[in-house]
């Protein structure tokens, strides 16, 4: 079966499913959409080595191989229609629904699940609905709060070590074929907000019309390069 989403194709085989990222980049549930030569074999480079380190750390993921320039091969999930951000900066959507000031740091990182649903703007929800609205069971919610924490946690070493601060990051999980919960999805630029001193180096360069955002990605992707060897 080939699915094929804003920024990826993934074809799921028996065994694994093969991952191609795309050179496409969107904002605002798609409203904006453009195509960066590269921004492909970027995204896919970066997801591999920052799962691969995952992989390392006992974090569960879905990472098998990277396939230059812009394939993983990877194990086939059913994905959960949700996105499970972790924050450790406040930012973004957090200021728009509760205030606050940017930049700020929480004392404790915080996680917050939404649904994948573009038409009705990936909706917030919490615990209770995630069963009721048939998204996942309690005890898998809760256990990919505990994968997103420590992801998250593990990640935020490993962009200090390449010289970036992580604000926050976006995670979707899916379940195996013998029933686990996995990180799937990526790491990238895309999927988090990563910060040197005011310096964007994320997709908020894109969101907000601050430039190309590819030459940012790119120095991401050199400085990470010295931490993972693919
Ligand atoms: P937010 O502050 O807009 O809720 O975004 C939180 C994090 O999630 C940020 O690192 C960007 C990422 N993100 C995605 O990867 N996909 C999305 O659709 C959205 C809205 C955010
Ligand atoms: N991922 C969403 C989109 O592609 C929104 C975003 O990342 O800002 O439209």
């Amino acid at each position: 079966m080939k699915y094929e989403g804003k920024t990826k194709v993934v074809e799921i085989k028996e065994k694994e499913a093969i991952i191609s990222f795309k050179d496409d980049i969107t904002a605002g549930d798609g409203a904006k959409h453009d195509v960066f030569a590269g921004k492909g074999s970027i995204c896919a480079e970066l997801t591999a080595m920052a799962m691969k380190y995952l992989n390392e750390k006992g974090v569960p993921t879905h990472f098998l191989e990277f396939v230059p320039p812009n394939v993983l091969r990877a194990l086939p999930l059913r994905m959960f229609p949700l996105e499970v951000v972790v924050r450790f900066i406040k930012a973004g959507s957090f200021l728009r629904r509760y205030g606050g000031i940017e930049g700020e740091v929480f004392k404790e990182p915080i996680v917050e699940f939404f649904v994948k649903d573009d038409e009705r703007h990936d909706p917030m929800v919490c615990m209770d609905h995630l069963e009721v609205l048939n998204l996942a069971t309690r005890e898998q919610g809760m256990e990919m709060k505990k994968i997103a924490l420590e992801a998250g946690k593990h990640l935020k070493s490993f962009f200090e070590m390449a010289g970036f601060e992580l604000w926050d990051i976006k995670f979707e999980f899916g379940l195996t074929t013998d029933g686990k919960v996995v990180l799937g999805d990526e790491v990238s630029p895309d999927t988090c907000r990563l910060r040197r001193k005011k310096d964007i180096y994320d997709k908020d360069v894109y969101r907000k019309d601050m430039g190309d955002p590819i030459a940012r990605y790119k120095e991401v992707l050199e400085a990470c390069r010295g931490i993972v060897s693919l």
